[in-house]
């Protein structure tokens, strides 16, 4: 996939492109038997929530190696359609990933993403520069009331804004304050609705604002992300720095592979 001069300057005014059906139904249903298989794994870093200790984020399907590997999200990772896009948008070939993970948000049960930019807590890992974009999976067909992503358009041009610690929900999040959000959003476009079919894809800038709401859909929401960054820009030593799950320290460029390295993964696995 070659993104064109139009999507480029899309994603520098509003900082985010969506692609519907940039995976296909076939590969959905190969990457949901993964994350299925995955999440009894009782790995580092999975965190559940509610009353049926339902998984919540899982981390690190990207690596070959550890407890959640798996080999067609590796293989999604190094796509021309998910590597490509971001090197192209970062405007750098070598490129790795910081964190990946699945957001299983359950059904009634999974609940809130505060509004954040994701270079908030991304800084505070000891990366210099907001060189980082995400590219986001949908693994289900996401809703509003099954707490898809909202995205501030432009807010990524304001640059950083000084993060604190949001310890109300299951994962703690380096989030906005409701004052600086209640400033920000008077002053902004609307937010625009990341819904659609499962396999649409989007991708955005690491200081967008983006939140998204409880699940109260009776279907959970499973989501994809693949956090990438230069690796020019790997973060600095810093104290007391996160775990490698979700601060990699594995910042060797990242090679591509063909689209069809993800539906081939299956022949691999069997
Ligand atoms: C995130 O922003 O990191 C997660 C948001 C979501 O999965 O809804
Ligand atoms: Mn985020």
């Amino acid at each position: 996939m070659k993104l064109t001069q139009a999507q480029m300057a899309a994603y520098e005014r509003d900082g985010f492109l969506i692609f519907p059906d940039l995976v296909s139904a076939e590969e959905v249903a190969l990457l949901r038997r993964e994350v299925e298989r995955l999440w009894n794994v009782d790995a580092e870093g999975t965190v559940r929530e509610g009353k049926t200790g339902a998984p919540k984020s899982m981390f690190r399907m990207h690596e070959d190696n550890g407890a959640t590997a798996s080999k067609p999200f590796r293989a999604l990772s190094r796509s021309p359609r998910v590597l490509g896009a971001a090197q192209q948008l970062l405007g750098d070939d070598k490129l790795y990933i910081h964190h990946s993970k699945v957001n299983v948000k359950a059904a009634i049960e999974g609940s809130v993403w505060p509004w954040h930019q994701d270079y908030g807590s991304w800084k505070l890992d000891g990366i210099e520069r907001p060189d980082m974009a995400t590219m986001l999976v949908m693994l289900d067909d996401a809703s509003e009331m099954s707490g898809c992503l909202y995205l501030l358009p432009g807010s990524h041009r304001w640059g950083r804004t000084e993060a604190y610690l949001d310890t109300s929900t299951a994962y703690r999040l380096w989030s906005v304050t409701p004052e600086d959000m209640k400033k920000r959003m008077a002053e902004s476009p609307a937010p625009v609705v990341v819904d659609g079919r499962a396999g649409t894809c989007a991708i955005f800038h690491c200081n967008l604002m983006h939140a998204s709401g409880h699940n109260l859909s009776h279907r959970d929401r499973w989501q994809a992300y693949f956090c990438f960054n230069t690796c020019v820009n790997h973060p600095h030593d810093v104290e007391n720095p996160r775990a490698d799950f979700v601060r990699s320290r594995n910042w060797k460029p990242m090679e591509l592979v063909s689209d069809a390295s993800v539906l081939a993964s299956e022949a691999a696995l069997a």
